[in-house]
C-alpha cells in the first residue's frame, strides 16, 4: 500500500512574521507536511486544503488594532487544534475575547520563561535551568504588545517577569498561544514544542521524511509525463541536480538535460557535472560549450542588469537550440522551490521586492510551449538537499554554496572578459581550496571571489607589478535576505591571500570585503 504522505498536514496561517519559513520548516522537520498561506486565504481554500491543525504565525503589526489582520472566523472556529506564536497568540486572544496591550518594554532577544502547572505542550521539557527554586526555559522573544486578559477556558501555562501570560491554553478546544518563538533555534526546546504540537495534539504522524518524499515524487513524475520526453537546463547547482537524479530515477533514459557551459563557470565545474551526471549515473546530458558566444555578447557590455538579461536570454537561445535537434519534447523539468512558490504568492500581496532581476530558464520562446514538471515545489531547501543525499548525489555537490544564475559575470564588476574569467577562477578554487581546508567552507554559506577590473602597484621579488586587484567575500546568512560578512581567521586570509598573489602573477592585491546585507548585497552587482 502507498503512503499518501500529504494527508497528515497543518496549515500555517501567515500574517507577515520573518519567522515564518522558519515555522514551516520545523514543521517539516518534525516529519509532517505542511503550507504558508495568506492569513485572508478563503474558506474554499481552507476546506479544501483540510489540515489537522493550524499555526499562527507572528507578524509585525500591533494586534490592538482595529485594522490589523485577523484569523478567519472559520480557521478560529474549526474545532481544529490551533497555536498561535506571538501575533498569532494575541490576535487569538483579542478575537476570543481577551486583551492585547502595547507595553512600553518591548521585549527582544534570550528570555528565561516560568512553566506553570502541566499541560500537553510544555510538560515537562528538559533543556530547563533553575534559578532561586524555580525551573526555567530558555526562549526567544520578539514582541512589543503582550495578552493582558486571557479569553475565557484559558489558562496561563507560563509567564516571564515582563509577560505573565507568555503562554496560554484551552486544552479543551485544543487552542495554544505562546508569546516567545518556539521556531527559533534558541529557544531551547522550540523543536520539542512544535513536535508535540503536531504529533500529540494534531495526531500527524512522521510520514515527511526524505525516503518517502523520494517515493511520493518519483509516482507523481510518472503519472504527470507518461511515457513523454522529458528536458531539463541542468547548470550543476544543488537544485537542478537533484531534479536531474530524481527524474533519472523516474523516468531513465526520458529525460535528456541540457548543459550550458557559458564560459562563466568555476574551475573545472563543466567537467565535473559531466562526470557526475553523464559518466557516473548514465544521465543522458548534452554538453553545449557556449563560451565564445555568451563573451562575445557580453563584450562591451558593463552595466549588471544588462549583463544579466544577455546572459539570460542567451542561454534560452542555446537551450532552445539543443531541444529543437530532440524533436517533439512536451515537458519541461525545472528546480522551483517552495521559497520560490512562496515568494510569488505573496507578491500578489505586494510585498515581494525585486533588487537584482535573478536569471532562471523562465522566459522560453513561445513556440517552445512545454508543461512544466517541477519535482521540488513542495520543498525547502534543507530538504531538497537531503533528497540529494537520499538519491545519492555527492555530499560536496549537494551541500556546496549556492552559485548565481549569470555566474562569474556578476562578479566580474563592468565588461566581462575571457582574461579576466581566468583569473577570477583561479583565485576562486584557491579560496574555496583553503576554506575547506581549514574547515571554514561549511561555516560560511557562501564564499567566492570578486574580479575588480582596476590595476594597482605591487612588488614581488625586486621587480614592480602593477597588475589586478581581487576581493574575498564571505557570508554567512540563513535566509540570503540579509547576511553577516564572515569573521574568517586572519591567519586564514593571509594564506589565500598570499597564494592568490604568488601562484597568479596578473593579482598584485587581494581585499576582503566587510560589508554586511542590508546595505550591501551579497554579490557585488
Ligand atoms: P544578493 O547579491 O542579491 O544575493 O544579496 C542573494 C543570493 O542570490 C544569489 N544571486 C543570484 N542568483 N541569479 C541567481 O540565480 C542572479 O542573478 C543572482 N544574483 C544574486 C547570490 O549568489 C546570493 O546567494
Amino acid at each position: 500500500m502507498t503512503i499518501n504522505i500529504h494527508e497528515q498536514k497543518i496549515l500555517i496561517l501567515d500574517f507577515g512574521s520573518q519567522y515564518t519559513q522558519l515555522i514551516a520548516r520545523r514543521v517539516r522537520e518534525a516529519g509532517v507536511y505542511c503550507e504558508i498561506h495568506h492569513y485572508s486565504m478563503t474558506e474554499a481554500d481552507f476546506r479544501a486544503f483540510s489540515p489537522r491543525g493550524v499555526i499562527f504565525s507572528g507578524s509585525p503589526e500591533s494586534a490592538n488594532l482595529a485594522l490589523s489582520p485577523r484569523a478567519p472566523a472559520y480557521i478560529l472556529h474549526s474545532s481544529l487544534p490551533i497555536l498561535g506564536i506571538c501575533y498569532g497568540m494575541q490576535t487569538m486572544a483579542e478575537q476570543l475575547g481577551g486583551k492585547v496591550e502595547g507595553s512600553s518594554r518591548s521585549e527582544f532577544g534570550h528570555a528565561k520563561v516560568e512553566i506553570i502547572g502541566s499541560n500537553p505542550l510544555l510538560y515537562a521539557l528538559e533543556h530547563a535551568s533553575t534559578e532561586a527554586g524555580r525551573t526555567l526555559q530558555n526562549v526567544w522573544m520578539s514582541h512589543g504588545d503582550k495578552v493582558t486578559k486571557m479569553p475565557d477556558g484559558f489558562r496561563v501555562i507560563a509567564a516571564t517577569e515582563s509577560a505573565p501570560i507568555a503562554a496560554m491554553a484551552d486544552e479543551s478546544r485544543r487552542m495554544y498561544g505562546l508569546q516567545f518563538h518556539p521556531e527559533v533555534t534558541h529557544t531551547a526546546a522550540g523543536q520539542e514544542i512544535l513536535n508535540r504540537f503536531v504529533h500529540e495534539i494534531c495526531g500527524c504522524e512522521r510520514l515527511w521524511t526524505p525516503a518517502n518524499i523520494v517515493t511520493d515524487a518519483i509516482a507523481t513524475i510518472r503519472r504527470q509525463v507518461g511515457s513523454d520526453k522529458v528536458l531539463l537546463g541542468l547548470s550543476g547547482g544543488v537544485d537542478s541536480s537533484v531534479v536531474a537524479a530524481l527524474l533519472h530515477k523516474a523516468i531513465g533514459a526520458q529525460l535528456t538535460c541540457v548543459f550550458v557551459d557559458n564560459g562563466l563557470l568555476r574551475l573545472h565545474e563543466g567537467d565535473q557535472v559531466m562526470a557526475t551526471f553523464a559518466q557516473n549515473m548514465g544521465v543522458k546530458v548534452i554538453r553545449a560549450d557556449a563560451e565564445n558566444l555568451f563573451l562575445g555578447k557580453l563584450s562591451g557590455i558593463s552595466d549588471p542588469e544588462a549583463k544579466r538579461k544577455i546572459i539570460g536570454n542567451v542561454f534560452i537561445e542555446i537551450f532552445d537550440a539543443q531541444a529543437g535537434k530532440l524533436g517533439k519534447v512536451p515537458w519541461l523539468a525545472q528546480g522551483t522551490i517552495y521559497p520560490d512558490v512562496i515568494e510569488s504568492a505573496q507578491s500578489k500581496y505586494g510585498n515581494a521586492h525585486v533588487i537584482k532581476s535573478h536569471h532562471n530558464v523562465g522566459g522560453l520562446p513561445e513556440h517552445m510551449k512545454m508543461g512544466l514538471v517541477e519535482p521540488l515545489r513542495e520543498l525547502f531547501k534543507d530538504e531538497v538537499r537531503r533528497i540529494g543525499v537520499e538519491l545519492g548525489l555527492p555530499y560536496d555537490m549537494v551541500y556546496r554554496h549556492p552559485f548565481p544564475g549569470p555566474g562569474l559575470g556578476v562578479r566580474i564588476l563592468g565588461e566581462v572578459k575571457k582574461e579576466y574569467c581566468e583569473v577570477l577562477r583561479q583565485a576562486d578554487a584557491i579560496f574555496l581550496e583553503e576554506l575547506r581546508r581549514a574547515d571554514w567552507y561549511h561555516k560560511v554559506s557562501q564564499a567566492f571571489v570578486v574580479f575588480l577590473p582596476v590595476k594597482s602597484v605591487g612588488v614581488v621579488g625586486d621587480a614592480r607589478r602593477y597588475a589586478w586587484v581581487l576581493a574575498l567575500r564571505a557570508v554567512e546568512t540563513i535566509d540570503f535576505m540579509t547576511a553577516r560578512w564572515a569573521h574568517l581567521p586572519y591567519e586564514l586570509l593571509e594564506r589565500v591571500s598570499n597564494r592568490i598573489i604568488n601562484e597568479i602573477p596578473s593579482v598584485s592585491r587581494v581585499s576582503y570585503d566587510i560589508s554586511s546585507k542590508p546595505p550591501a548585497t551579497i554579490e557585488w552587482e
